[in-house]
């Protein structure tokens, strides 16, 4: 449906500029409330006309002086009205058209293979490939089962003869919009296996899991119904409303402040801990090899932040100041590199509560180095990020992933 709301945007008093403005339903728009009323105006739209929200993840969050990217989906003429707002993008039906065409015309050989999105059958059948190709090196570890049944498949990256090393696990794809997240697993297992002196020197003393899509049911469905889907596919017994939030449905401070328990919310932390195949495959996995992994990372989009715990309270971790020089370094290394900025710090205080979350509950089991990647970028295209940006985003998170790698190895 392509909603024509017709938005009569008034002037406001201070010197922002506010035009008459036509908007479609696939624009995205950047709105800051600058007042309570304002806040409150904008929560009620985002949850009552089925408005897709970009940012902050859900209403609650919404507040004064912070922009909310969204696409407005319906007759919202009342409210568009009362403020002042910036098209980020307008035409992202254009965008995922563009995206998603041709997915397998490259040979996987080719570097532009790694520099577009692909489908879920497409990384199903990279993985394949990839395990056919480096046998000595590479491996298919499946970890469980999508709620849909499709297989959750891991890379174990592995050199050498030596059987107890210590090792890293990296999950992308937990949300399932956010396509830049699968693309920098593909990217990062492509230079794991062709290997600089760098990821040599990783590889010497770690292994490397990658499980390059965590929750390929929702994946699949941004592929074919819902370009915006976050969540899983479970359906619920009491609401008609599907998914679950596996980003809040780990046991750690579970459904407590900053997650819901509500199945139409995006942050809904399911029915109890680990309810989801997804989140148990993913905690049994690393339950059983808590002694090896010593790293866990987690990949997201968008915000441009290196995060660690806490999410789930304000508290500090135990080793706050550790974790702190460590997602500084990394951040300096892509300034240097990369001319982009990323902040870092621990979730609950850098972004929001958000109990329930893989690192934390990664960190609680003993993994003491633990991180949030929020990839490229920082609203411009958000989700849509276009694929000629694949290839910086994934390096400089790749230069990020080496940096307290290598710190890891030095203090284990
Ligand atoms: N954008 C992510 C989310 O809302 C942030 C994750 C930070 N870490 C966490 N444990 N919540 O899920
Ligand atoms: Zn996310």
């Amino acid at each position: 449906m392509k909603a024509l709301l017709i938005l009569i945007v008034l002037m406001n008093l201070d010197k922002n500029k506010c035009f008459a403005f036509l908007s479609f339903s696939d624009q995205v728009l950047s709105i800051t409330a600058k007042t309570q009323e304002q806040v409150e105006l904008l929560k009620n739209v985002s949850t009552q006309y089925e408005t897709v929200l970009w940012q902050p993840v859900s209403p609650e969050y919404i507040k004064e002086e912070e922009p909310v990217h969204l696409s407005p989906s319906a007759f919202a003429q009342s409210f568009a009205s009362r403020f002042c707002f910036r098209v980020l993008l307008d035409n992202t039906n254009e965008m995922i058209e563009l995206q998603t065409r041709n997915d397998s015309t490259d040979p996987r050989s080719s570097s532009s293979y790694y520099e577009r999105y692909h489908s879920l059958e497409d990384i199903y059948y990279w993985i394949n490939r990839t395990t056919q190709e480096h046998p000595e090196m590479v491996k298919v570890v499946l970890i469980g089962s999508s709620y849909e049944k499709r297989p959750l498949y891991a890379l174990k990256i592995s050199v050498g003869e030596k059987q107890d090393k210590k090792a890293i696990w990296i999950d992308c794809g937990i949300h399932a919009r956010e396509w830049i997240s699968p693309a920098f697993c593909m990217w990062f297992s492509l230079s794991y296996y062709n290997q600089n002196q760098d990821i040599t020197h990783i590889l010497n003393h770690m292994d490397v899991y990658v499980l390059p899509v965590m929750n390929p049911d929702g994946y699949k469905y941004t592929w074919t119904t819902n370009r915006m889907w976050r969540k899983n596919r479970s359906y619920s017994t009491d609401s008609s409303c599907v998914g679950v939030d596996l980003n809040r449905n780990f046991d750690a401070n579970w459904c407590t402040e900053g997650a819901s328990d509500k199945p139409c919310s995006e942050i809904y932390c399911g029915a109890f801990p680990e309810s989801e195949p997804e989140s148990e495959a993913v905690a049994n996995f690393l339950r059983s090899h808590k002694d090896s992994v010593q790293l866990y990372l987690t990949i997201h989009s968008y915000s441009q932040m290196l995060l660690f715990p806490y999410s789930c309270t304000l508290d500090e971790a135990e080793n706050h100041n550790e974790l702190l020089v460590m997602a500084q370094e990394a951040a300096q290394k892509i300034r240097r590199y990369y001319r982009n900025t990323y902040k870092y710090g621990a979730g609950g205080k850098t972004i929001y509560l958000a109990p329930g979350g893989s690192d934390d509950w990664a960190y609680n089991l003993g993994i003491k180095y633990s991180f949030t990647f929020e990839l490229q970028d920082r609203g411009r295209y958000g989700f849509l990020l276009p694929p000629s940006h694949i290839s910086k985003a994934c390096n400089e998170a790749l230069i990020a992933v080496k940096t307290i790698a290598l710190r890891v190895i030095e203090k284990t």
